[in-house]
């Protein structure tokens, strides 16, 4: 018997799709759409056969299609019904337990990230605290789309182990959009890694040894202080400015402690949002020649620019080949797929390949080629100009809340790009960790500022006094709403508030 439900197939002996694609593409576009909603069953092959005057097997073909796309689930004796998404069981649906930490001077990097995911995860909890991009942004349909179109392309080989150095149309479409920014490199140049956070880990293990000395931004990427922790490496804090890494304090460091790497992230640095000007790069590009001072050059948020490009990367200004460059497409894409990559100065290739080899093999195969799809068919550039138009949003909604609602006394960075921007309460009120017990009972989180920070600077006032606000999570409103709650809590730890 058929379904009551009114929704009709029409074939078109003129279409060039074959009459089992026309049939499952009319009966996915219905289901997409919610014609077709979830658990409703759909006519017995024969009925539907008979019904369109097609062959039982085109229906069936159909069927098959569909179920392998994950829109129908077929049970013999039963039939086949929409797929209720809800009804798969291995979704961890419970939001997770009430935060636990309550004692945030205590965290270390690694104990706040998972603090902060779990917050991500509470639909009670505005968090601005997390280092992510919005998920209600991410490309979830054009993912879905490449995944499954891979597949059917590719078939089993695409589960197999891919070539250690990466699948050559995903470095070759990074060599293309490289050459964008000005760094032109051959494409098996381009090492693919899990991620950027592999590449920078993979960079430090095989460049540095016990003993030697780096010197990273302060504040800095947390992970790469987590990296950097009980590995033997002496890590020295370079200061910033509102224009990045300071180039005039340089010298005086690389004296005393004689680093072998100085680790930077000039485009929309994670925590400040601070992006570093040209002249600036030019010039630490020159005293790190002049020192044989490698550079470890993270860029993961130069996709982001809100305003106009950034300038180009460290990597495209240096004669030198003295920059290892990392960059990924975590924060502009999918976090979810892990793939970043990393360039070598030439004569560091090979020791890098073979690292990677040691440690990871290769990076998923079907991630890679999904992106390079997704590449190809532009679909990566237009998800970048929509996630930029909404980021400005955010952007501008967070500025203002801040504008209307903070005390006196406090500032903040204006990013061109990137997902952060950098809080300075005002000195001698309530400390950010202070602030942060208050918030989170009223029901908004961030990322205290000291751990952005060297263990033996975290008590400094900058770092006491700071903290990292993800601006890109929520729709203005709820922003608004957030910074309103942080306002709030200010006033509750102690602190003034503006009269108004
Ligand atoms: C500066 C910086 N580098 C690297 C990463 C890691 O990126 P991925 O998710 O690609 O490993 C992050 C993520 O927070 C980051 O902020």
């Amino acid at each position: 018997m058929l379904p009551s439900n009114p929704f009709e197939i029409r074939l078109d002996r003129n279409d060039p799709r074959p009459l089992y694609r026309q049939i499952k593409d009319a009966l996915a576009a219905a289901i997409e759409s919610g014609e077709l909603p979830p658990s409703t069953r759909l006519p017995a092959t024969r009925a539907l056969a008979q019904k369109l005057g097609v062959d039982r097997v085109t229906v069936v073909t159909a069927y098959n299609e569909l179920a392998a796309e994950g829109l129908i689930q077929s049970h013999v004796g039963r039939g086949s019904f929409v797929l209720d998404p809800a009804s798969l069981t291995g979704r961890h649906e419970t939001p997770p337990a009430p935060p636990s930490l309550r004692a945030p001077d205590e965290w270390t990097a690694h104990n706040f990230n998972r603090e902060m995911m779990r917050l991500a995860r509470r639909p009670d909890i505005i968090t601005f605290g997390p280092g992510m991009p919005a998920t209600d942004l991410l490309p979830a349909d054009d993912y879905r789309f490449a995944l499954n179109a891979v597949l059917r392309r590719d078939g089993p080989e695409v589960l197999q182990y891919g070539p250690i150095e990466g699948h050559p149309p995903l470095q070759a479409a990074i060599a293309e959009e490289l050459a964008g920014f000005g760094v032109h490199i051959r494409p098996e140049q381009a090492l693919i890694t899990s991620g950027a956070e592999q590449a920078l880990s993979l960079a430090m293990r095989t460049v540095l040894r016990t003993g030697d000395a780096v010197l990273v931004e302060q504040p800095t990427y947390l992970h790469v202080l987590d990296l950097l922790a009980g590995s033997g490496i002496e890590a020295h804090p370079a200061p910033c400015d509102e224009q990045g890494a300071r180039a005039d304090a340089l010298p005086e460091l690389i004296e005393r402690h004689r680093p072998r790497l100085l680790y930077l992230t000039p485009t929309y640095q994670n925590p400040t949002g601070v992006c570093m000007p040209l002249a600036r790069r030019r010039e630490i590009l020159q005293l790190a020649a002049a020192h044989h001072l490698l550079i470890l050059e993270d860029d993961v948020y130069r996709h982001l620019w809100l305003d106009a490009p950034p300038p180009p990367p460290l990597r495209a200004l240096d004669p030198a080949d003295n920059v290892i460059y990392v960059n990924g497409y975590s924060k502009c894409l999918l976090p979810g797929a892990r793939i970043g990559y990393l360039l070598a100065p030439q004569r560091l290739h090979a020791e890098l390949e073979a690292a990677h080899q040691t440690l990871d093999l290769t990076a998923t195969e079907l991630s890679q080629r999904a992106l390079a799809l997704l590449f190809e068919q532009s679909r990566f550039r237009q998800h970048l100009e929509r996630v930029r138009a909404a980021y400005r949003e955010r952007r501008r909604a967070m500025l203002e809340a801040l504008t209307d609602y903070m005390p006196p006394g406090a500032s903040w960075t204006r990013p061109a790009g990137g997902l952060f921007l950098w809080l300075r309460l005002p000195p001698g009120g309530p400390s950010a960790t202070t602030l942060y017990v208050h918030a989170l009972d009223l029901g908004v989180a961030f990322a205290p500022g000291h751990l952005f920070y060297l263990p033996e600077r975290v008590k400094a006032d900058d770092a006491a006094h700071s903290l990292r606000l993800n601006f890109t999570l929520y729709p203005p409103p709820i922003i608004r709403d957030g910074i309103r709650r942080l306002a709030r809590a200010w006033e509750r730890a102690g602190g003034e508030l503006p009269s108004s």
